[in-house]
């Protein structure tokens, strides 16, 4: 298949005259990539920073994020959402410890808790210097606009990383895939790309019908979670227990409720949820709307 000439010269033109500042492109460190980019996985740029800037006060390396009691992570993270990164994060920051530094090759960033191809390709790319491709959601729609991709994105994965990875210029990946993120993200946007200011857009076979790229797929309906909680209060303290330490929000505390389902329950539920997950005989359920 003959894919469209790509003009990495001119995207990373592009980007050294218009980069955002960031805080963790001021002072790069594999630490601080690590840490930006598990922030970034699930969350916009605008709402990470301050985040970013807290984590990295209280915990400046990864020596320091290894030595910290999970709980006071997880409360740095509390905000965030997708907790799971956030213990992924300690247990990364205590392997590399353990290892006595952070790995220097792919496979071996790779083998880091919660690091996949996409973490390993930034840290590796940004922070090390390695020759690494990332592919990322923006770097998708990127990538099936230039080449005018028909498939939707999460069937031609494989092929959208060889295609990343032929683009990576010798020594300047870290800039290129900042670059390739920085357009989709600013420029080559889902629903109104600004083409007329794109270092793309000469060779771009997406160019004519940009909303056509990339394909989409149809989505699936959200399910729906109805369930009812107890608001517990004596003595000003309200009363919160903690979810089992796997799954969904695990290890983490709320107020005590019944298990989700996807009908309205009678708040009567609550009465086994007491007495289950805290022990407590109910008399008396006021609602509160
Ligand atoms: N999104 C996630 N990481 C990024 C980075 N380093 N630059 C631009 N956008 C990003």
């Amino acid at each position: 298949m003959s894919l469209p000439a790509f003009d990495g010269p001119a995207l990373l033109a592009w980007y050294r005259a218009h980069r955002r500042r960031m805080p963790w492109r001021d002072a790069v460190s594999p630490y601080r990539t690590l840490v930006s980019e598990v922030m970034l996985q699930q969350t916009r740029v605008e709402t990470v920073i301050p985040y970013f800037e807290r984590f990295v006060a209280t915990w400046p390396d990864f020596e320091a994020l290894a030595a910290a009691p999970l709980a006071d992570v997880l409360a740095r993270w509390s905000g965030l959402g997708y907790y799971r990164r956030a213990r992924m994060l300690h247990a990364a920051a205590q392997a590399v410890v353990a290892q006595g530094g952070v790995p220097r090759t792919p496979d071996g960033l790779r083998a880091l808790p919660g690091v996949g191809p996409y973490t390993a390709g930034a840290v590796g790319s940004i922070a090390l210097g390695l020759d690494m491709a990332l592919v990322d959601g923006n770097v998708e729609r990127v990538l099936c606009r230039h080449d005018a991709r028909p498939e939707p994105p999460a069937t031609i994965r494989r092929a959208l990383w060889a295609r990343a990875e032929s683009l990576v210029p010798p020594g300047e990946a870290g800039d290129h895939n900042q670059a390739l993120m920085e357009l989709g993200a600013t420029v080559c946007t889902p629903t109104s790309p600004a083409c007329g200011r794109c270092p793309l857009a000469r060779g771009c076979a997406g160019r004519a019908e940009p909303a056509r790229y990339p394909a989409r797929v149809a989505k699936r309906a959200v399910p729906e979670a109805h369930c009812h909680v107890a608001r517990v209060v004596e003595d000003g303290a309200v009363l919160l227990v903690r979810r089992a330490g796997t799954g969904l929000l695990g290890g983490l505390w709320e107020l005590p409720g019944s298990v989700p389902s996807p009908v309205a329950e009678d708040p009567g539920v609550l009465v086994t949820a007491l007495r289950r997950r805290a022990g407590m005989e109910v008399t008396d359920i006021v609602p509160r709307a």
